[in-house]
């Protein structure tokens, strides 16, 4: 048996959420449903909740589970335990760069958020924004068509046509904020390790419990006020908080022609194959599902919990946490405040970072009482930051202590020092934000994908329909779907290769931006170079892992399994 246990029942839902929500759901959703067209996403990604998202958190919980009871928590030992075959432990090398790779951009931005907030509650932020609306030249907004007392506002958000003469300053500030946030990357690197050194039950359940409530608290104030704004300037009717939300969840799709606001049918809106991608790569990231994290907790679940429940609860706590608070926080205010054009457009560019950093500074400029709501969302943000962080590090630290033999503070601080060298490689090497991107397309796009429809294959026709699900039935009150075995076994399998061959075929085939800039750009290739050097070095410890596990087996058989 694993040797750590959570504590209770609601502990282990309480963690898995926490894990799940986090900047995906508040800042990356929002984002994503603009770029893809507002409304007619949802009908996607209702799908791609139900088809990927839900039946492989339900495949990893039960491997983990199962891998658990064998006394392993890492995906290496996991997955080797379930095949009985050395071989099977480098698939979770995967498992184990895929949380630490996102931890190194992930950590930069949750430490973003802690400095919003407190440029916002010291007052800060005022000379963030004066310098902004000086910034930004009334004439070059005008020039773009946009009522000139708007102008500063859009330039913030980054959202001023090109050609206005406004495209530099955006992503500049920041850049540059990031740099200025060091110390703040410091405080959040010392809280993640110091919880992640309590262990299971005495950090991440223990901080989890007290921060999910809070995180709940703060972001139905936020919606409140949000939803109370009405129609902000009598002038324009139309900018309302009831069309931001019709924006959201009409069944009709937008696009941007021109700069142009074009409403598209809702079935015109679903055959582009990149509404279907989005959709499922943005439940794979909400729901931590592909990045091996679950494996990791449902292994500390005891026996007789009932995980399919635990799994669903975590699942649905996540989608409300994302669609009913983070979605119509986001989507309405940034309608009402800076229009369709500009929060499409926003997503579009730079998806959420620019959403998030530069469109809602904007609109909270606007708001009554702007400055102290912008605080709260963006502490919020930073609370929802670290339940996932927090959950990014415990794979490596699970295989580093049961693989290699280390103890808790050896484990964390090799950790820590691979991190930290991966953190500061994206907060001060990186030209712009290069590093970050780049890191956050190969690993959150391309790994998590590979990883999803490895794990899902593996279930379903290496470890076998009738033990994987048996071993997610042990325990539970609530009855499977029956269409589930043909779903895991047929349906999301071929879902999944149809959208990631469909994806890769069209970025590689096609010179994607992201295959461009591999082939020419050197910061580009030296992220990449980053992410395979770690994959290779984690293979290696795998390598040793499965050596010292075999020796401990011999040993173990030797003394007639009585050691
Ligand atoms: N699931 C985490 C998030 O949504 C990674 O941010």
């Amino acid at each position: 048996m694993a040797e750590e246990k959570w504590g209770s029942k609601l502990g282990v839902i309480l963690a898995v959420t926490g894990s799940a929500v986090g900047l995906g759901n508040f800042l990356r959703f929002p984002g994503v449903a603009c770029a893809n067209g507002g409304g007619a996403f949802m009908v996607p990604y209702i799908i791609a909740f139900v088809l990927l998202g839900l039946p492989i958190a339900w495949v990893e919980w039960a491997m983990g589970r199962y891998g658990g009871r064998k006394g392993y928590s890492s995906a290496p030992g996991i997955l080797r335990s379930i095949t009985g075959r050395d071989r099977t432990a480098q698939i979770g090398t995967l498992a184990l760069i895929i949380p630490v790779v996102i931890y190194m951009y992930y950590v930069s931005i949750e430490s973003w958020c802690l400095g919003y907030a407190w440029k916002y509650w010291s007052g800060g932020m005022r000379e963030v924004v004066a310098e902004a609306r000086l910034q930004a030249a009334p004439e070059a907004a005008e020039a773009a068509g946009i009522d000139a007392a708007k102008g500063y506002l859009l330039h913030f958000a980054g959202v001023v046509p090109e050609g206005a003469g406004q495209e530099s300053g955006n992503f500049r500030i920041l850049r540059e904020f990031g740099k200025g946030c060091l110390p703040f990357l410091m405080i959040c690197f010392a809280l993640n390790f110091i919880l992640i050194y309590r262990g299971i039950n005495r950090g991440i359940e223990w901080f989890c419990r007290w921060a999910m409530p809070a995180l709940l608290v703060c972001a139905l104030v936020i919606l409140i006020r949000v939803l109370t704004l009405g129609t902000p300037d009598p002038l324009h009717p139309e900018a309302s908080i009831a069309n931001g939300l019709g924006f959201m969840w009409n069944p009709v799709g937008h696009r941007l022609v021109d700069g142009t606001l074009v409403e598209v049918g809702f079935l015109e809106a679903l055959s582009n194959p990149q509404t279907w991608l989005a959709a499922a790569g943005q439940i794979f990231f909400s729901l931590s599902v592909g990045f091996g994290i679950i494996m990791t907790y449902a292994s500390y679940t005891k026996e007789n919990d009932d995980i399919a429940l635990s799994s669903l609860s975590a699942a649905s706590g996540n989608g409300f946490f994302e669609v009913a608070l983070g979605g119509m926080i986001a989507i309405p205010a940034a309608f009402v405040f800076l229009g369709p054009e500009s929060i499409i457009s926003a997503g579009e560019k730079g998806s959420s970072l620019s959403l998030g950093f530069l469109a809602l500074p904007g609109v909270f400029e606007h708001m009554p009482a702007g400055h102290f709501f912008g605080g709260l969302f963006f502490f919020l943000l930073f609370i929802a930051a670290i339940t996932s962080s927090l959950s990014m590090l415990q794979p490596a630290i699970a295989f580093l202590e049961e693989g290699l033999g280390l103890g808790r503070h050896s484990a964390v601080t090799l950790l820590g020092f691979i991190t930290a060298t991966g953190a500061l490689f994206v907060s001060l090497i990186s030209s712009g934000l290069t590093v970050l991107d780049h890191m956050d397309f190969w690993t959150a796009n391309f790994c998590i994908f590979l990883l999803a429809t490895i794990e899902v294959i593996f279930f379903a026709w290496v470890m076998g329909l009738d033990r994987g699900l048996k071993e997610l039935a042990h325990g539970a009150e609530i009855r499977l779907p029956r269409a589930l075995p043909f779903v895991l076994k047929y349906v999301t399998p071929a879902f999944l290769l149809t959208i990631f061959g469909s994806w890769l075929a069209k970025e590689v085939f096609s010179n994607g931006p992201y295959i461009k800039a591999l082939r020419s750009e050197p910061v580009v290739q030296l992220t990449v170079g980053f992410i395979v050097g770690l994959y290779v070095f984690f293979s290696i410890l795998v390598h040793i892992a499965v050596q010292r596990w075999k020796k401990k087996e011999a040993l173990y058989s030797e003394k007639g399994g009585s050691a």
